[in-house]
């Protein structure tokens, strides 16, 4: 697959380019930046980005022969391919939090935004691979602290996903969600799921077939699509 680059030294977010820019942009186009300085994550929170990190964001149009509950579980297929990848450059006990982070020793190793414009979705994905991680965030944040060219680790990333989603294409969902629940961080842990202002407090089980989050609740088994995902310290 020919991956075009589009690479900047600084750049507000690579996600805010890709939405801006999104008429000109095609499948498999990256936009990668050193730094940036309005990095974006999910529920409107703040990235903070520095230099050695992997910023970027590709570009995937939309199959119209995939369904909306198919590209429900597009955060997953990218967020198993990023592990995998990762394991492959220094292999280590990776773990997989819903809906798509991955966590290493209990701290996020990256954070993955997708977002969808005129028909084209947006993947943008930081990783905490050469940087060092700041004082103020060493409590959740960890980071491989390696001296890889970033830009071929993400035609890595890039490989790994597309082997996933064309096997996924192909009929393999069930062989993708089970690597995924093999490391389901989440799994027996006592969680609180919260979904707009509402907070459900439960233990996590299995990911299910169609991608959603297994809860226990008052002994009743919930089913959770979206939400974020806080694990109760005891
Ligand atoms: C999260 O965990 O909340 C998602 C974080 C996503 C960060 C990446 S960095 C590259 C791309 N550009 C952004 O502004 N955000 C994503």
């Amino acid at each position: 697959m020919h991956l075009n680059f589009i690479k900047f030294d600084t750049i507000d977010s690579t996600n805010n380019y890709a939405k801006e820019n999104i008429h000109e942009l095609e499948s498999y186009d990256v936009i990668v930046a050193k730094n940036q300085t309005s990095g974006r994550g999910r529920r409107g929170n703040t990235w903070v980005s520095s230099e050695g990190m992997a910023l970027f964001s590709f570009i995937l149009e939309e199959d119209k022969s995939l369904t909306v509950n198919d590209y429900l579980k597009l955060p997953l297929i990218v967020g198993i391919s990023l592990l995998e990848t990762l394991d492959k450059l220094k292999p280590d006990m990776y773990e997989f939090k819903w809906t798509n982070d991955v966590y290493l020793k209990n701290k996020k190793v990256s954070g993955i935004l997708i977002e969808r414009k005129n028909g084209k979705l947006i993947i943008g994905i930081g990783v905490n691979l050469n940087n060092k991680i700041q004082d103020d965030l060493k409590d959740i944040a960890i980071s491989l602290e390696l001296n890889y060219d970033i830009e071929e680790f993400i035609r890595l990333v890039i490989r790994d996903f597309i082997n996933n989603f064309e096997s996924f294409k192909l009929g393999n969902w069930s062989k993708i969600l089970e690597k995924i629940n093999e490391k389901n961080f989440l799994k027996n842990k006592d969680i609180i799921v919260k979904v707009l202002d509402k907070e459900y407090s439960g233990k996590a089980f299995d990911i299910d077939y169609d991608g959603r989050l297994s809860v226990c609740i008052n002994d009743e088994i919930k089913y959770f699509n979206v939400g974020e995902v806080q694990i109760i310290k005891k």
